[in-house]
Order: structure tokens, then C-alpha cells, then sequence
């Protein structure tokens, strides 16, 4: 007879996801006037902006022949389907087919809506029970439009479960990988915390990074002027997200969008803080905006590189497991046990 223990562990890689909550599916400069087509856990979805802007979420499926509505044209705040030129309401009702006969009714077909909200440059789709959205909000991300902050996201695209990537991130040990990279180094986990939400796992690490002075911003270009020292590094599985801080100097986000249980598509936001430049805060606003805006993706190497390296790894785990899913790993990190608990919470949920 198999341990529970065993089942317990490998039954988290076919596990799905709680969907009351809000999922980054985009970034908003995504979508323009053309819509978008995500997919979140199995279902499709049809992004698109109505006249002021104001996204709209219905299901990518057309009711009359089962094509995508994303192939399709916002006429104001309709949606046009590109094959017979049916339309559809942002409500999802039918209230236009060009060809209906003076003696036939609309169809009273329904499409299904989603809630959607656009929040620090993302947008943000709530699957699932509507009644809960806005007993819940996405997560804050302060820094996206804090002048101190400069951003630089990557996208992680992943044929994996997406409980391989957050074990990923929430096992800082894996700095091993990236040393060439130069991320950071020699983590030691120091305490541990989780309840049903999150869980918080602080390590003590090996930073090479240190923002104090204006060129400091170079390190991220340049390894030959990059130090180790120490500094805290605490890294919390928010659920569904992961937020993490290495020092005062980054802080990383990752915002999940799990596709289904063999695909993960993710954003990784890094910001690097300007908060030790104090003569920078003095200059007028619209010249810090200038530096924040020019300043975007000073990290794009570097986070590009780390992600490649990362989801070698995922896919490889995945593989793995496919091949043979009853073979037991071995696993010291106690973080990850925490972590793979609280995923089971919630798809269960
Ligand atoms: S399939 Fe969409 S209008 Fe016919
Ligand atoms: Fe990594």
C-alpha cells in the first residue's frame, strides 16, 4: 500500500486551481483595438474595449458555430463575430444577426461573462463565482506606479503544472542554477510561516546587488562591478501570486495564469528601488517619471536569463513525472511542503 504521503505529493501535478480569485491575463498594452483571446485554466476567453476603454470578458466562443469571438471586431461596446457578423452585447446577449428574416426573432442565446478589471498595468479576470469578485481584490502591486520603482517584466511561458513553477520560486536553494547569472547566493531558510492564504518563507542569502548610488543601476548590465554581502530574502506565496524581496533593492512579483495542468503562462515583474537617491526625489515630477519610464527594462537580461533557466528546469520535473508520476523525490526544504499544502487548500476549496 502507498504512504499517503506519496499520493499527497503527486496528486498536486493533475490538481486545478481555485478560481475565486482575481488572475493577471494580460498586461494592458496587450490589448488594443483588436481582441484578445487568453486561456484561463481550460477556458477560453475574449478580451476586448468597449468605447471609453472599459474591458469587457465573454466567453471565446461564438453560440452559432462554436468559432472564436477574438477573430471578431468592438463595434462600440459589441462584440462582431468575423464569420456571419452576429453580435453580442458586452452581457453576453445576441442584439444584432445582419441577415435575420422580418418574421424571425434574435436568438436568446447567453454567453458567458466574466468579471474584469484593469489595475497596474494588468488585466485581471475573476473565473469564478462572480457573487465573491468583489469580496477579493488582485494584488496590489504599489510599485508599478510608485516614482521610486523601475520595472522590468518577463514572461514565463511553461509547458508545466503550475505547482512546479511556484515550488520553483518558493525554493530560494535553487540559486545554484543561476550562477552565472549572478542572482544570488547561499540561501538558508530562517522561519517559515502559512495559513490557509499565503505562506511567507524568510531566508538569509548572499545578494550581489547593491542600489546606493546612481550608477549602481549598471550592476544589472555589468557582473564585474557586483558584490556578495548578505541580506534578508523573503519570498511569499500569496495565492495565486508569489511576491518576493531580496534587501531594500528588488522586489520581485510573479502573477500566475495556470492554462491547464501541463501549460503555465506567468508575468515576473522585477523592480529595482531608487529609494536611496534622495537628490533624485527633489527633481520635479515629470523628470522622475521621465527616469522611471526610460529606466524600463534595465533588467530584461537578467530576469530573461534567470526564466530561461527556470523553466528548463520546470519542464524537465514535468517530464519526469509523466514519465513515471508514482516516483517519489526527496525533499529537504520544508518551505515547499508548506507551499504544496497551501495549493492543495485551495483547488480543493
Ligand atoms: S459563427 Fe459566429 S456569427 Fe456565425
Ligand atoms: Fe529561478
Amino acid at each position: 500500500m502507498s504512504s499517503p504521503k506519496i499520493t499527497f505529493y503527486h496528486d498536486i501535478r493533475n490538481l486545478g486551481i481555485n478560481q475565486n480569485h482575481w488572475y493577471a491575463v494580460a498586461r494592458s498594452i496587450e490589448l488594443k483595438s483588436q481582441p484578445l483571446s487568453i486561456t484561463l485554466w481550460h477556458q477560453p476567453i475574449v478580451l476586448y474595449r468597449g468605447c471609453n476603454g472599459k474591458i469587457y470578458g465573454l466567453e471565446d466562443i461564438c453560440p452559432h458555430r462554436f468559432v472564436k469571438l477574438s477573430s471578431g471586431r468592438a463595434i462600440a461596446d459589441e462584440l462582431e463575430c468575423t464569420y456571419h457578423g452576429w453580435r453580442f452585447e458586452s452581457s453576453g446577449k445576441c442584439s444584432h444577426v445582419p441577415y435575420l428574416a422580418s418574421n424571425q426573432k434574435l436568438p436568446t442565446c447567453q454567453i458567458q461573462t466574466f468579471p474584469v478589471q484593469e489595475l497596474n498595468g494588468f488585466i485581471w479576470v475573476f473565473p469564478g463565482d462572480k457573487s465573491l469578485a468583489n469580496l477579493v481584490s488582485p494584488q496590489l502591486i504599489p510599485e508599478w506606479e510608485h516614482l521610486n520603482y523601475i520595472a522590468t517584466i518577463s514572461v514565463i511561458k511553461c509547458r508545466a503544472h503550475y505547482s512546479y513553477l511556484v515550488e520553483n520560486l518558493m525554493d530560494m536553494h535553487h540559486g545554484h542554477l543561476h550562477q552565472n547569472w549572478q542572482a544570488w547566493a547561499a540561501a538558508e531558510l530562517i522561519d517559515l510561516s502559512e495559513n490557509d492564504h499565503q505562506v511567507d518563507a524568510y531566508y538569509q542569502a548572499q545578494s550581489y546587488y547593491k542600489i546606493d548610488k546612481i550608477w549602481s543601476i549598471s550592476q544589472l548590465l555589468f557582473p564585474a562591478l557586483r558584490q556578495l554581502h548578505p541580506e534578508p530574502l523573503n519570498v511569499s506565496y500569496i495565492y495565486p501570486n508569489w511576491v518576493s524581496n531580496l534587501g531594500k533593492d528588488f522586489k520581485i512579483y510573479c502573477l500566475l495564469l495556470p492554462i491547464n495542468e501541463r501549460e503555465t503562462q506567468a508575468y515576473l515583474i522585477h523592480f529595482t528601488s531608487l529609494h536611496a537617491f534622495w537628490r533624485l526625489h527633489k527633481l520635479p515630477e515629470w523628470f522622475r517619471r521621465f527616469v522611471k519610464k526610460s529606466l524600463f527594462g534595465s533588467a530584461q537580461k537578467l530576469l530573461d536569463g534567470l526564466v530561461q533557466q527556470d523553466v528548463e528546469m520546470i519542464e524537465e520535473e514535468q517530464q519526469a513525472y509523466l514519465k513515471n508520476p508514482q516516483r517519489r523525490n526527496y525533499e529537504l526544504n520544508s518551505a515547499l511542503v508548506s507551499t504544496q499544502r497551501l495549493i492543495r487548500k485551495q483547488a480543493i476549496k
